[in-house]
C-alpha cells in the first residue's frame, strides 16, 4: 500500500515535478548535433576577425606597421591600440575595479596578450592580415612569480597605472588577529604547512566567440556572445562603448560548457563591436584553442602557509593562513567586490573554531589574467584544498585519525545557525552523518588493516578524506556586488491559456540542464507537467534582469526565483478557481495542479482551468493574463557538505598512482533532478582528478606559456577516469523556498584534496609533509625516493 504522502510523490514524479529524474530535455538537440553555439551563426555580410598575439611576455612596443596586412585583398580593417586609444577604447576596467588593455599601446605584459586585430572577408584572410603585420618590440625581464614580483628592484609591470610602485595588486586581511594570536598562544602544538595550487584552466570545449552587429539605421547594437552572464555584459558594452543600455542586445546562444571561462568581458568582444560599428557589418571572432589555453580566464594559482593551532585532544584552536595569488597582468577576477580575494576565507566554515585570521596579498606577473573562478565560488576551491590539506597535516602530527580528527572538530548537527571563523553563517548541515556515510561505504576500518599489510608487502595503498561545507548562492544584495550591481536574480513566468507556459530567467546555463530543472520547479509549484513548460535564457531583450550563471548560483538563485514566480501565478489562479467554483478564496484547498473546496473535495479546477479563465472568464476587477515576475534577493548563501573518501595504490616502481575505490556523499539539500545531480558530481569529481593527476600549464622563465595544447594539458577520457560511489544526505535548505542548495561545483572544489591526501598518505606522511598538482609520477616518485617535499 502507498502512504497519501507517497502517492503524493509519485504523482509529481508522474508529471515530471522534484525529485524526478527526468531526462535532460536539451540533449535531444545536442545529441543530434543541432545545438545552435556562436560558430553556427552566421549573418548576412559578416565579416570575420583574428587577432595578433605577444610572442613575448614583457616588452615595449616602439612600432607597429600595419600595411602589408591592408594590402591583403579581402583585408577591410586592421585596429590597433593607438586607434581604439581615438576612442578612449584602448583600456577596459576589470570585474575587479582594476583596467585591462583591450589592444595593447605602450607595453606588452603577458604572452599571448592581444595587440592588433585583423578583420577580413574569411577567417584565413584575417589570420593572413595578422601574420602580415610587423611589430617591433623592445624586451623587458619578464616576471614570472610572485616571489620575484615582490623582489626588491623588480620591474614595475603596471607602469600605465599613476600612483603603482610595485608589483602589488592588493593587500587584503580578515578575521581576528589579536584572538588568532591568543589561542596560537595557548596551543599544545602549532601544525604548519605550505602548498601551492597551481594555475589551471577550464578549457571548455568551445573557446569563446562574438559576433557583434551593429546596425547604423536603428542604432540597434546585437552581439551574439559565448556569456555565462549576458546582462553583466550588457552593462558592461554600455559604460566601455558608451552605448545607451537599451540599445544593446546580447544573446548567449548554446554554451559548449562554461566553468567561469566565460563570465568576464575579454578584449575580442570589444574590438569585434568596434569594427562592427566602424565597418556597420556583422563582425564574427571565434578564438581558437591556443588563444583560449593562453589568454582567457586561468584560475587558481595561489601560494598559502597555513597554520593550526591545536590542542592535545585534538582540538583546532586558532587557524592562520596567509596567501599570495598570483593574478597575472591584470586584475581581472570576477568576484563580489567587497573581497579582495573571493570567498577564500569560507576556509573552516565546517569545523568549529574560535578563531582565524587570513591575510592576502595578490601580485602582478607577467602571465595572462588569472583568478577566474574555475567552477568555483571565488576561490573557494582553493579555501577548501588548503583546509583540508591543512587537516590531513595536522591530524598527522598531532598522531591522530584523521577521519577522528574531523568529527571531533565538526560543527554539531543541532549547533546552527553557526557564525564560522571568518564571519559567515551557515545554517544547516549533518557533517558527521555524511562522513559517517562515506567511511562505511569505503570500508575505513578494513582499509587501514589492509594498508597496514600491505606495507609489510612493499605496496604503497593510502586514503585520503576531504570533507568540507562551501558557500553557493551570491547574494544576498548587502553584501555581495559585482562592479556595484547587486547580486539577486529573477525568473518570468509567462502561462498561456492552454496551460502550456515559457519561463525565462537571469541564469544562463552553459550544460548545467536548467531547460530541464526550471520546469521542474514550475511543476512542482503547480502542477503542470514539466513538458508543458519551455525555458528560455540568454537573450538579454526578453529575460529579466539577472547577474548569470557561475559559482553554483543558479538553483540557490535564479531557482527561487522560479518558484517564486510560480507561486505568484497560483496565487491569482486561486482568484480565478473562486471565481469558477463560486465559493471564497478561503474556501479553497490547494493540492498538485488543482483547487478544490474544503467542504466538497469532488468539487475542484485543474489550473489548466485557471489559465483558461485567465483569458476567458476572469471576474470583474481582476487584471486579465496569467504571469508573474520574481526578483529573488537570498537571505543567505546556501551551504551544501561534501565528505569524499578515496583510496589509492601507487607503484613504487614509477610513482604512478591507481584510484581503487572513490566514495562520495553530498549533501545538497533536496534534489530536484537526481540525475542531473548525480552528473554534476560526477564531472565535478573527473575535473578534480584532472587537477590533481594530470593537468599542467605552467610558464618558463621567460614566461613562454608551457603546455597551452592538447597534447599537453590533458582533459581526462573515459579511459583514465576512475569510476565513482555517490551517496546522498538530504539537509534541505532552511530558507530557500524549496530547500534546495547549489551542487554544481561541489566535487571540483572538495574532490582535489581527496586525491591530494590519498597519494600523500601512501607515500607516508612521516616521508613526505606535501606533493604539489598536478600529483604526476614522477613528483611521487621523487617523494618516494628521495623523501622531500615536491613542489
Ligand atoms: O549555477 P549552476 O547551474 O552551475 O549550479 P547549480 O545551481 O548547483 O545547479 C546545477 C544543476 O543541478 C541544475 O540543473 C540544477 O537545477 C540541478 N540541481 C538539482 O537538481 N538539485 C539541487 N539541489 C541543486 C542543483
Amino acid at each position: 500500500r502507498v502512504s497519501t504522502v507517497d502517492s503524493r510523490a509519485l504523482d509529481e514524479i508522474k508529471i515530471g515535478g522534484m525529485g524526478a529524474s527526468r531526462r535532460r530535455v536539451e540533449d535531444d538537440r545536442f545529441i543530434r548535433g543541432k545545438g545552435n553555439y556562436i560558430d553556427d551563426v552566421v549573418l548576412p555580410g559578416m565579416l570575420h576577425m583574428e587577432i595578433l598575439r605577444s610572442p613575448l611576455a614583457h616588452a615595449r612596443i616602439k612600432s607597429i606597421d600595419t600595411s602589408k596586412a591592408y594590402a591583403i585583398p579581402g583585408v577591410r580593417l586592421v585596429l590597433t591600440g593607438e586607434m581604439m586609444a581615438t576612442r578612449n577604447l584602448a583600456w577596459m576596467p576589470t570585474l575587479s575595479y582594476d583596467t585591462q588593455a583591450v589592444l595593447a599601446t605602450d607595453k606588452v605584459r603577458f604572452q599571448g596578450q592581444e595587440v592588433a586585430c585583423v578583420i577580413a572577408d574569411d577567417p584565413y584572410l584575417a589570420k593572413d592580415g595578422c601574420e602580415a603585420i610587423v611589430v617591433d618590440y623592445e624586451p623587458l625581464p619578464p616576471i614570472v612569480n610572485p616571489e620575484q614580483a615582490l623582489a626588491e628592484g623588480s620591474p614595475l609591470i603596471r607602469d600605465d597605472k599613476e600612483n603603482q610602485r610595485d608589483n602589488v595588486a592588493f593587500d587584503w586581511e580578515v578575521g581576528d588577529r589579536d584572538g588568532t594570536d591568543r589561542a596560537f598562544a595557548q596551543a599544545d602544538l602549532v601544525s604548519e604547512i605550505d602548498l601551492h595550487y597551481p594555475r589551471s584552466h577550464p578549457s571548455p570545449l568551445e573557446c569563446c566567440g562574438s559576433i557583434a552587429d551593429f546596425n547604423r539605421s536603428t542604432s540597434k547594437l546585437t552581439v551574439y556572445l559565448t556569456s555565462q552572464a549576458p546582462h553583466i555584459v550588457r552593462a558592461a558594452v554600455s559604460l566601455i562603448a558608451e552605448l545607451p543600455e537599451h540599445m544593446i542586445r546580447i544573446i548567449s546562444p548554446d554554451l559548449g560548457g562554461g566553468f567561469g571561462n566565460k563570465v568576464p568581458v575579454y578584449p575580442g568582444y570589444v574590438v569585434s563591436i568596434l569594427a562592427s560599428i566602424l565597418l556597420e557589418t556583422p563582425v564574427k571572432w571565434i578564438e581558437d584553442r591556443s588563444g583560449n589555453l593562453i589568454s582567457t580566464g586561468f584560475g587558481r594559482d595561489v601560494y598559502l602557509h597555513g597554520e593550526l593551532a591545536l590542542r592535545k585532544d585534538g582540538r583546532i584552536l586558532g587557524v592562520r593562513m596567509n596567501t599570495v595569488s598570483d593574478h597575472g597582468a591584470f586584475f581581472a577576477d570576477a568576484q563580489p567586490s567587497k573581497f579582495k580575494i573571493g570567498l577564500m576565507h569560507s576556509a573552516f566554515a565546517c569545523y568549529d573554531v574560535p578563531y582565524a585570521h587570513l591575510s592576502a596579498r595578490g601580485v602582478y606577473t607577467n602571465k595572462a589574467p588569472g583568478g577566474v573562478a574555475y567552477r568555483c565560488s571565488f576561490r573557494v576551491t582553493e579555501a577548501m584544498f588548503f583546509q583540508e590539506r591543512m587537516v590531513q597535516a595536522a591530524a598527522d602530527d598531532l598522531g591522530m585519525d584523521q577521519a577522528e580528527f574531523r568529527r571531533v572538530n565538526f560543527v554539531r548537527d543541532d549547533d546552527f545557525p553557526h557564525r564560522t571563523p571568518y564571519g559567515f553563517l551557515t545554517d544547516s548541515g549533518q557533517y558527521g552523518k555524511c562522513l559517517d556515510v562515506a567511511l562505511e561505504a569505503v570500508g575505513y576500518e578494513d582499509f587501514l588493516r589492509q594498508q597496514q599489510q600491505a606495507r609489510q608487502e612493499g605496496r604503497l595503498l593510502g586514503i585520503g578524506i576531504s570533507t568540507m561545507t562551501e558557500p553557493l548562492g551570491a547574494g544576498n544584495s548587502r553584501e555581495y556586488d559585482i562592479l556595484g550591481i547587486k547580486m539577486f536574480d529573477s525568473a518570468e513566468l509567462r502561462v498561456h491559456m492552454t496551460g502550456r507556459a515559457i519561463l525565462r530567467t537571469g541564469a544562463r546555463t552553459q550544460g548545467q540542464g536548467h531547460e530541464t530543472t526550471w520546469a521542474q520547479i514550475v511543476a512542482h509549484e503547480l502542477g503542470l507537467p514539466s513538458a508543458d513548460v519551455v525555458v528560455e535564457e540568454g537573450d538579454t531583450d526578453t529575460a529579466p534582469f539577472g547577474m548569470g550563471t557561475y559559482a553554483s548560483r543558479s538553483t540557490p538563485v535564479a531557482g527561487a526565483a522560479v518558484a517564486m514566480a510560480a507561486r505568484k501565478v497560483r496565487a491569482k489562479s486561486r482568484k480565478l478557481a473562486a471565481h469558477l467554483l463560486e465559493v471564497s478564496e478561503e474556501d479553497l484547498e490547494w493540492e498538485l495542479g488543482r483547487f478544490y473546496v474544503r467542504s466538497a473535495p469532488e468539487r475542484g479546477v485543474s489550473i489548466q482551468e485557471c489559465a483558461m479563465a485567465a483569458y476567458s472568464n476572469m471576474p470583474d476587477g481582476l487584471e486579465p493574463g496569467l504571469e508573474a515576475t520574481a526578483f529573488y534577493d537570498p537571505p543567505n548563501l546556501t551551504w551544501p557538505f561534501a565528505a569524499y573518501v578515496c583510496t589509492v595504490e601507487i607503484d613504487p616502481q614509477t610513482g604512478v598512482w591507481d584510484v581503487l575505490n572513490f566514495v562520495a556523499v553530498d549533501d545538497c539539500g533536496v534534489r530536484i533532478n537526481p540525475m542531473i545531480v548525480e552528473g554534476q558530481i560526477m564531472g565535478g569529481l573527473t575535473e578534480a582528478y584532472a587537477m590533481a593527476n594530470m593537468q599542467f600549464i605552467t610558464f618558463d622563465s621567460e614566461g613562454n606559456c608551457v603546455g597551452s595544447n592538447f597534447m599537453d594539458y590533458l582533459l581526462p577520457t573515459a579511459w583514465e577516469t576512475p569510476g565513482y560511489e555517490l551517496h546522498e544526505v538530504v539537509t534541505p535548505c532552511p530558507h530557500h523556498p524549496i530547500g534546495a542548495k547549489g551542487v554544481g561545483e561541489c566535487a571540483t572544489v572538495g574532490g582535489p584534496a581527496a586525491f591530494v591526501n590519498a597519494v600523500v598518505n601512501a607515500v607516508g606522511e612521516a616521508q613526505v609533509r606535501n606533493i604539489d598538482m598536478p600529483v604526476l609520477p614522477d613528483r611521487v616518485y621523487q617523494a618516494i625516493t628521495q623523501r622531500c617535499n615536491v613542489s
